[in-house]
């Protein structure tokens, strides 16, 4: 079969399995050439096939050979259609996993349900025994709650007013202004509900239960905060009482590991292109003139290049550095003042006929095709593929 990238907005329906390959590769290849990391050997990715959480995944185990347990909600292939990317990225990381003889099995499901929490605990059991970090990096439209099966929607909205800015088609480099009507009825809760720290705190207290959590264990979720630009339709946004609510369950599950010695963190990435990332109105444009200045500036990051300073230098440091409000930092690149100031007077004269040269847009698309396993130089795309139709412990 050849494939080829079919976009509708900012989701692409296929997938290429090659390509796919090629990315972790890559990651598993900037790790490997940074050398060995001293972390935790047992390690569970909620939210492993993708994104933020992938690399996570990738950095334990090629960096310190930990044996990995990845959940996610992935599409697997079948007659006439892909696999989504994740699904791919996770065949081709337990094939290389595999290969060094490293363990690392996946769980396929919808990690918000008890069902996907037993098979996991059982897992672990059966496995590991306990598990000695926990990697929480959900990134979910939906979430329907375990207990009353009501099905909750997130949404991107700001709070109060309607706010109105520049935003760009990526696809056709169209600069247009954008207005985003504010949260109504019950779309705050909904969002905090779906993207808020309930579902963490559950799969900590189910682990913690079963005592599959070692002495001095530590957790870590991900969260966002972004320059004032993208304030409204971010931080100050429906979302962003979602990450207020996250970050506040930190504290919460802190105070209950304590018999365990064990803690939560939050971590604050820098903004980047994620399958997620790429539906937030704004954003994209954001993201192009930052690339383009932090490129410029030679201090461009990838997620792997940022979990990797995460491990190194900060989540496992005997004395972990933190901001006033206890969060680890490694968005500090992202937000220099230098860094932002340069991105603020971008914005100012950013339009569709000097999009190509003042931002980084070719960038941005080329890092949007790569979630999909295309545009890498390395991949012959005119090749048949051979369909990956089964890898062990993965459906
Ligand atoms: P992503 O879309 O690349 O990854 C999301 C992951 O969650 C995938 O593995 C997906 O399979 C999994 N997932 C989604 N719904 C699921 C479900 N019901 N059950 C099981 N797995 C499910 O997202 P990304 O961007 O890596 O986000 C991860 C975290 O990092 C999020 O909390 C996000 O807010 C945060 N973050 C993202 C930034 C960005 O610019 N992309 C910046 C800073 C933080
Ligand atoms: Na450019």
């Amino acid at each position: 079969m050849i494939i080829e990238p079919r976009t509708r907005g900012f989701i692409c329906t296929t997938a290429h399995p090659d390509g796919c390959e090629q990315g972790v590769l890559n990651q598993i290849e900037y790790i490997k050439s940074k050398g060995k990391i001293e972390s935790p050997k047992r390690v569970l990715v909620i939210g492993a096939s993708t994104g933020f959480g992938l690399a996570s995944r990738i950095t334990s185990a090629f960096g310190s050979e930990a044996s990995t347990i990845g959940v996610f909600f992935e599409k697997a292939p079948s007659e006439g259609r892909t696999a989504s990317s994740g699904w791919y990225n996770t065949a081709a990381f337990e094939k290389l996993a595999h290969k060094e003889g490293l363990y690392a099995k996946s769980i396929n499901g919808d990690a918000f349900s008890k069902e996907v929490k037993e098979q996991t605990i059982d897992l672990i059991k059966k496995d590991l025994g306990q598990i000695d970090m926990v990697v929480y990096s959900l990134a979910s439209p939906v979430r329907t709650h375990p207990e009353t099966g009501v099905r909750y929607k997130s949404s991107l909205k700001p709070i109060g007013s309607t706010y109105t800015n520049k935003t760009v088609d990526f696809h056709t480099g169209e600069v247009k202004e954008v207005s985003i009507a504010p949260a109504e009825g019950d779309d705050i809760e909904n969002t905090v509900t779906v993207m808020g720290g309930e579902d963490w705190e559950m799969w900590i207290d189910a682990l913690k239960k079963e005592n599959l959590l070692s002495k001095d264990f530590k957790t870590v979720a991900y969260s966002y905060i972004g320059p004032k630009l993208t304030e409204p339709v971010y931080r100050n946004g429906t979302i962003g009482r979602a990450k207020d609510h996250l970050e506040a369950t930190a504290f919460k599950i802190t105070d209950k590991l304590k018999d365990i010695e064990g803690k939560a963190y939050i971590s604050v990435n820098k903004a980047l292109v994620t399958q997620s990332s790429s539906a937030i109105p704004v954003i994209p444009l954001y993201m192009s003139l930052l690339y383009q200045v932090m490129k410029d500036n030679n201090v461009h990051e990838g997620c792997i290049e940022q979990i990797h300073r995460l491990y190194t230098e900060r989540l496992f440091l005997d004395e972990v550095p933190t901001d006033e409000e206890g969060r680890i930092r490694i968005d500090d690149l992202e937000m220099r003042d230098d860094i932002q100031e340069k991105v603020a007077e971008l914005w100012e004269k950013v339009d569709t006929e000097n999009v190509m040269s003042l931002s980084d847009l070719e960038g941005y698309r080329n890092e949007f095709f790569h979630l999909f396993g295309f545009n890498f130089e390395e991949v012959d795309y005119s090749k048949e593929t051979e369909e990956v139709v089964k890898i062990a412990g993965l459906q």
